[in-house]
């Protein structure tokens, strides 16, 4: 198995609004970390190096794996987190989110946000004198995808020269994927219907990352193409949250793209199924699969708390 180098990463202080802000040694430095604080974590050994640091968790949107994750990682950290519906904060009755940010400033050590508009997250970011940790956008799942490498690297044993099929919507999910790959050096090929092809200013900047990495961005309208050769195969809902008066129409559009044992022939035998989850199983993904044996899905949950706990733990230290 390929080892990490062992790299120095300085995020100490900074944001995490999107991967596309990382350089790809400080991706592979997290997950370096992450391999560590897993070690442990498993042992039950806590160092509490966020010993006292308190984490604001803005909601603006459901979640399961994100709250829960990051709440369990500051308490094993030896900090603690808060969770604030947004609707509950007087930024649900219009106050404003530089003030908002600047308030949080004077009692929070970072904050960690879900919501819609990714413009509203760099504002927030703009205006906090803490961290800001971007939790998911319309635009982004950064966390997400950086437990994904985490999950994968742990499966193959290495990242760069490696293919990632995303089957679906080119949403947030694609996204953060499309940037982690590139950055690491994997191939990526998107499959999705052409009206809902990933933002063409997001595949402008990965196609940049990958001529530095050595990576191959494909983007198609053909899941068999995506998915020929390839070790990970991805997908995500249809219809993200946000979208729901969208469904009926999404579920037309998607009908060709489930992945489904029949697409899965023409992957590597030795394919890893992945989903950042929740998932609707007989829509994107049916059962067999996403519950069948190359089925990585509750790694990669799993993933979600000892990721953000590198970044926790970079971002927040003293
Ligand atoms: N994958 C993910 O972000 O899950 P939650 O929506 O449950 O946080
Ligand atoms: N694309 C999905 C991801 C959920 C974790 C959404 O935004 O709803």
């Amino acid at each position: 198995m390929t080892t990490i180098q062992q790299l120095d990463v300085d995020l100490k202080g900074k944001d995490l609004l999107t991967l596309a802000d990382l350089a790809s040694e400080e991706i592979i430095g997290l997950i370096e970390k992450a391999v560590e604080l897993k070690e442990k974590t498993l042992k039950k050994q806590f160092d509490h190096p966020l010993k006292g640091k308190i984490l604001g968790m803005i909601f603006d949107k459901s979640s399961t794996r994100t709250r829960v994750s990051f709440e369990v990682g500051m308490i094993q950290l030896g900090g603690s987190a808060l969770y604030l519906n947004g609707n509950d904060l007087q930024l649900g009755r219009g106050e404003t989110i530089a003030d908002t940010a600047q308030v949080l400033s004077q009692y929070l050590d970072g904050i960690m946000i879900r919501t819609f508009s990714h413009s509203s997250v760099e504002e927030l970011a703009e205006h906090a004198a803490i961290p800001v940790i971007n939790g998911l956008t319309d635009l982004y799942h950064p966390c997400q995808a950086l437990a994904d490498l985490l999950t994968v690297y742990e499966k193959k044993g290495k990242l760069a020269g490696l293919k990632l099929a995303y089957i679906g919507d080119g949403n947030n999910m694609a996204h953060s994927l499309m940037i982690a790959c590139t950055k690491v050096g994997m191939d990526v090929s998107i499959a999705a219907p052409k009206e809902y092809f990933p933002d063409s200013a997001v595949t402008a900047k990965c196609e940049k990352f990958a001529e530095i990495s050595g990576a191959k961005l494909v983007i198609t309208d053909s899941p068999t193409e995506a998915v020929k050769d390839a070790d990970i195969i991805y997908t995500d809902v249809w219809t993200s949250m946000g979208q729901e008066a969208e469904n009926e129409q999404r579920l037309k559009a998607f009908h060709d793209y489930q992945v489904n044992e029949d697409l899965l022939d023409l992957a590597k035998k030795d394919y890893l199924f992945m989903h950042c989850l929740p998932a609707h199983r007989g829509e994107e993904v049916s059962a067999e699969v996403i519950d069948g044996p190359h089925s990585v899905v509750f790694d990669q949950a799993g993933n979600r708390l000892h990721a953000q706990k590198a970044l926790l733990v970079e971002i927040l230290k003293d």
